[in-house]
């Protein structure tokens, strides 16, 4: 829930920003999506624009604004059906108290709106308001599609989330307390997890952990590999057994009253790093800790990206799987065969958070930039994520047209060898400050001598 004062200074900002002199705008944070065949619904998750405007994330609401009259807040009330099935639902003073605006019924949104037919309408938040109007309690929407402005509505919707980049006090704790939640899954994960686990006793075991020091949700599906499955960017857990002398991959976060963390470890099975997997843990630490301290405001994330790429493609020629000047492979994409997305994102009421890239900047479709998530210069009150990684994926290294074009690159007798290796992402949450940065997940260890400590706790009992 969102903080009133702040939450009505995001407004004035955006207002200001959008500079509207006629027109009017909804907000709206969204339906329960039902499952399709059954009388069940997916979890609702509010639209991040309508739950940062309006700091409150209930279903079937809408929050407008008109140059005119300012901002209004349209609420579902629980009809004597729901407060049977789910009760009562937040009190309107609660509301009031979070949003900073008295809520009025949904019911009284169809003459705001009948009142306003011959105006430009831009729909901001979720737009099942134009598919599902019912929800909302208006009886039709077709004569207003004449006035729906998309031209409008992107511009507003590019507005809001400028203002989403930079967080402001409430949100940033939200922040922090996600952010611990997280620190404490991954702890435990560490500190229990042991071979013969499932992939999905892990899951268990770290998301509870979570919802024990606070999250409200996981902020995204948690991704837990193990073996060769940690070679898959977004692997879903499954039944597979870890065993000894493998890495298992944990990328899970916390969601705390919207606001997500996103916190990747890559650890051993057993108790020690082995061979191969110490070196290659240790470069992708070296490129982690390297970009962080690099991270402060005025830098390009892109250039703390390619940074990135140059220290891997440097550090996979020492260790004799690229071959040739570091420089020369990062222009020609050969790091991106082994690291193939972005260095990070920003981070906030979406996992990927709105604003990544700066308006007019779009991903190259180059193969080592077209995953980069954001590009743009940092800014103070940006979070990003920093998460660098090198993988051995079978439908990157196995594709013989990659194989043919990169022939001199790679050694591929040494890449063939660790087929089956997976991969290694770290993973932390920093916070851009005025001079330089914070690293939110700062409490969760990611040297290998402190990852080793705490994996050796797991087999001592
Ligand atoms: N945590 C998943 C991702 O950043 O894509
Ligand atoms: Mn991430």
């Amino acid at each position: 829930m969102g903080s009133p004062g702040l939450v009505a200074q995001r407004r004035q900002q955006v207002a200001r920003a959008w500079a509207l002199e006629r027109g009017a705008v909804l907000v709206a944070s969204g339906l329960p999506v039902p499952i399709a065949g059954t009388d069940q619904y997916h979890d609702f998750h509010a639209h991040p624009e309508f739950r940062y405007l309006a700091g409150i994330a209930e279903p079937a609401s809408v929050l407008t604004f008109d140059p005119g009259e300012g901002w209004r807040l349209f609420v579902r009330f629980p009809d004597p059906d729901d407060r049977i099935w789910t009760g009562d639902g937040p009190e309107p003073a609660s509301l009031e108290v979070h949003a900073g605006l008295a809520p009025q019924p949904i019911e009284e949104l169809a003459p705001w709106l009948e009142a306003r037919r011959t105006e430009p309408l831009a729909l901001l938040g979720n737009d099942d308001l134009r598919h599902r109007p019912a929800g909302y309690h208006l009886p039709s929407i077709d004569r207003f599609e004449a006035v729906f402005d998309d031209g409008l509505k992107a511009r507003l919707s590019w507005q809001v989330a400028e203002a989403r980049r930079s967080k402001d006090p409430a949100e940033l704790d939200a922040m922090r307390r996600a952010a611990t939640a997280s620190v404490a899954g991954h702890l435990h994960a560490l500190r229990s997890i042991r071979p013969g686990l499932t992939e999905r006793l892990v899951q268990v075991e770290i998301e509870a952990e979570f919802f024990r020091h606070g999250g409200d949700r996981t902020a995204y599906g948690s991704i837990i590999g193990s073996g060769p499955n940690g070679a898959i960017l977004h692997f879903t857990p499954t039944r597979r057994t870890l065993a000894a002398g493998e890495l298992v991959l944990i990328d899970a976060g916390a969601e705390v009253d919207g606001y997500a963390s996103d916190v990747t470890r890559t650890f051993p099975a057993g108790p020690r790093f082995e061979g191969i997997q110490r070196d290659i843990y240790r470069l992708v630490y070296d490129v982690q800790r390297a970009a962080i301290a690099a991270a402060r405001p005025g830098v390009e994330y892109r250039d703390l990206h390619l940074a990135a790429c140059h220290r891997i493609a440097a550090g996979l020629v020492d260790l004799g799987i690229l071959r040739g000047d570091p420089t020369g492979l990062v222009e020609r994409d050969a790091h991106a065969l082994f690291f193939p997305h972005g260095l990070g994102h920003l981070l906030g009421l979406a996992t990927h958070d709105a604003g990544g890239c700066l308006q007019g900047r779009t991903p190259s479709d180059r193969f080592g930039l077209k995953w980069l998530r954001a590009d743009l210069p940092l800014q103070p009150g940006y979070v990003v994520t920093i998460e660098p990684g090198i993988y051995f994926i079978s439908a990157i290294l196995r594709d013989p047209q990659r194989r043919a074009a990169y022939r001199d690159a790679v050694d591929w007798e040494r890449v063939d060898a660790l087929h089956g290796f997976g991969g290694i992402r770290i993973e932390d949450d920093v916070l851009i400050t005025e001079t330089g940065s914070e690293v939110l997940t700062a409490a969760l260890p990611a040297e290998i001598e402190a990852i080793e400590s705490l994996r050796s706790e797991a087999f001592a009992r």
